[in-house]
């Protein structure tokens, strides 16, 4: 008998609205997070700008996709030099996001529905605005202020050359020098991101006292964990050393850097463990950081140190069944030893989407300017994302990936944010892409993400991939995401564990087993035949199955269940 299957067309579309499991242990081993990005997911109150009550509106919706945690970005006090990653006050937040009391009753409201609350801490650099920052340069060298930043004499004659070679991750010299309090110029500090983000001198005691503070400021405030934004950066090599070279970003992510992966940082996260440890509720530490290799990722994943850390590594595979189980394996096995488990991300607020990085030819890298093909993109994201979903460890999903959204690649130069894209030369430059607000209704004011337009521009036939849109409909991306995080809780062999078991497979396709659990990746241009593996879960789309066989049309995921 032959029989078609509609993408997602198992039983579990009907059962797609998730119940919330009880709290168990170590409930973080295989959560699905969710990244909410609080200047582009729900404007309450119509300025154009995300916020708190907006996130606090939509936790149903969280709730009903199936989600286990929600992490936010960064909503603190901020001149928003870095979309808020340049804090000025870590306790408040900022008016554009509301205040304490709508953080509060967002992490009730959040825990009221079985959802847990992550933040984001900023503890490499704080904003120019930054009292500690401002009370530095005003009261001139010698200031005991400075010593809580990098603040160092220039070099040349007169002071004029900036104290190291270090170049800024956004393009330019790592250093900017100050004007003095008498009006002439002065010294220089130093920043890895923007002019505006000064780097914290982590051999200050006062450094580490005021972040063990605002770690127990958050805890007592009832989130369920962190996630440490440039984790590896916080410690600098003795004396700053040059390195010697030009075009430093080329390395950047290929070798251990002195300003990046120090073996000094896991100090700061020993410390950090056991404040976290002293609270209930099994709260968790996420590392933001970009290190050469997943090995040296495993480090800050220690038994005593951090819970997860991204696997940018993943991240950064192209779809290629060969390239993909080369880092699957060796995640791992790097994460083994140290028993953390593996987690995997396709898109954040830093990169292009998934959906349009698949659009492209391979190896453009993360952040892309052409929309490419889109229809393949998105076919490659659904599949890649089963993918993900299908391995052992903890994902993360960043906003408006469930909806299949592309990145927006023609923003006119005059709406851009992004800081980096005005230094040029740097890293990033094009993250604006990825951060326009997402759709929730098909029309009406910026589709439904606020009543007064949006910060960024959303593109004409933004409402056709609103969550409204997709709702219910058999075969949407949305609805694909919620069978899938609805499977990763009603199949235990789904999410747990720490190996996979690899089955033959033609060229270009993925095929591993989990004890009941088969799922096949097609990452080839031709269709292939499998076996049948089982009962079919799910698929990113359409397949055919007859006789035991099943037939894998191009990019495209399958999951089976042998129970
Ligand atoms: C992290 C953030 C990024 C920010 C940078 C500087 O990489 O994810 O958005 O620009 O840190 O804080």
């Amino acid at each position: 008998m032959s029989q078609q299957h509609s993408p997602s067309g198992s039983p579990l579309t009907e059962a797609a609205v998730a119940t919330v499991a009880a709290p168990r242990r170590d409930w973080w081993r295989d959560a699905v997070i969710y990244q909410v990005y609080p200047r582009s997911f729900a404007d309450s109150n119509g300025d154009g700008m995300g916020d708190l009550e907006g996130v606090r509106s939509r936790l149903p919706y969280l709730r009903d996709l199936g989600v286990d945690a929600v992490w936010l970005s960064p909503f603190y006090a901020s001149p928003q030099a870095d979309a808020g990653y340049d804090v000025a006050d870590y306790r408040a937040v900022d008016p554009m996001f509301g205040n304490l009391l709508d953080a509060d009753a967002l992490i009730r409201d959040a825990h009221e529905l079985g959802l847990r609350i992550i933040v984001d801490l900023v503890p490499n650099h704080s904003s120019d605005q930054h009292e500690w920052f401002r009370r530095a340069v005003a009261e001139g060298p010698g200031s005991p202020l400075r010593d809580r930043y990098h603040f160092r004499p220039g070099k040349g004659k007169n002071g004029e050359l900036p104290p190291n070679d270090w170049e800024s991750i956004f393009g330019g010299p790592a250093w900017t020098r100050v004007t003095e309090p008498d009006g002439t110029p002065g010294e220089w500090y130093l920043h890895l991101f923007a002019p505006e983000q000064p780097d914290f001198n982590w051999e200050h005691p006062a450094v580490g006292d005021e972040f063990r503070s605002i770690l127990r400021f958050w805890l007592d405030m009832g989130v369920d964990g962190f996630r440490i934004d440039v984790a590896h950066g916080l410690v600098k090599a003795d004396g700053l050393p040059d390195l010697g070279t030009h075009d430093q970003l080329k390395l950047l992510g290929n070798d251990v850097m002195p300003f990046f992966d120090q073996d000094g940082v896991h100090e700061v996260y020993r410390q950090w463990r056991q404040i976290l440890d002293e609270y209930s509720g099994d709260r968790i530490f996420v590392a933001e950081a970009w290190t050469p290799t997943v090995e040296r990722t495993a480090l800050y994943v220690r038994p005593d140190e951090l819970h997860q850390a991204f696997n940018f590594q993943y991240l950064g595979t192209d779809w290629d069944a060969k390239e993909l189980r080369t880092v699957i394996d060796r995640t791992l096995e790097s994460m083994r030893p140290v028993g953390a488990p593996a987690t995997w991300v396709l898109s954040n607020h830093d990169v292009t989407r998934h959906a349009t990085r698949f659009a492209n030819p391979p190896g453009l890298g993360t952040q892309i300017r052409t929309a490419g093909d889109r229809a393949l993109g998105l076919r490659r994201a659904r599949a890649a994302t089963l993918l993900m979903l299908a391995l052992p460890g903890s994902a993360y999903v960043y906003q408006g990936e469930e909806l299949g959204l592309p990145d927006v690649v023609d923003l006119p130069d005059e709406v851009r944010q992004d800081p980096a894209y005005f230094r040029g030369e740097g890293q990033d430059g094009f993250r604006d892409g990825c951060r326009v607000p997402i759709p929730w209704t098909r029309a009406g004011s910026s589709y439904g993400f606020g009543a007064g337009g949006s910060w960024l521009p959303q593109p004409a036939g933004w409402g056709d991939l609103s969550v409204e849109a997709q709702t219910g409909v058999p075969g949407s991306t949305l609805e694909l995401y919620r069978s899938a995080l609805s499977a990763r809780r009603s199949q235990p062999d789904l999410g747990a564990g720490d190996a996979v078991e690899w089955l033959r497979a033609p060229e270009g396709v993925l095929a591993f087993r989990r004890g009941e659990f088969v799922c096949v990746a097609n990452t080839g241009g031709e269709a292939v035949a499998t076996p049948a593996y089982g009962r079919l879960l799910l698929a990113s789309g359409e397949i055919t199955e007859a006789d035991g066989e099943a037939k894998v049309p191009a990019d495209t995921t399958v999951w089976w269940t042998t129970g």
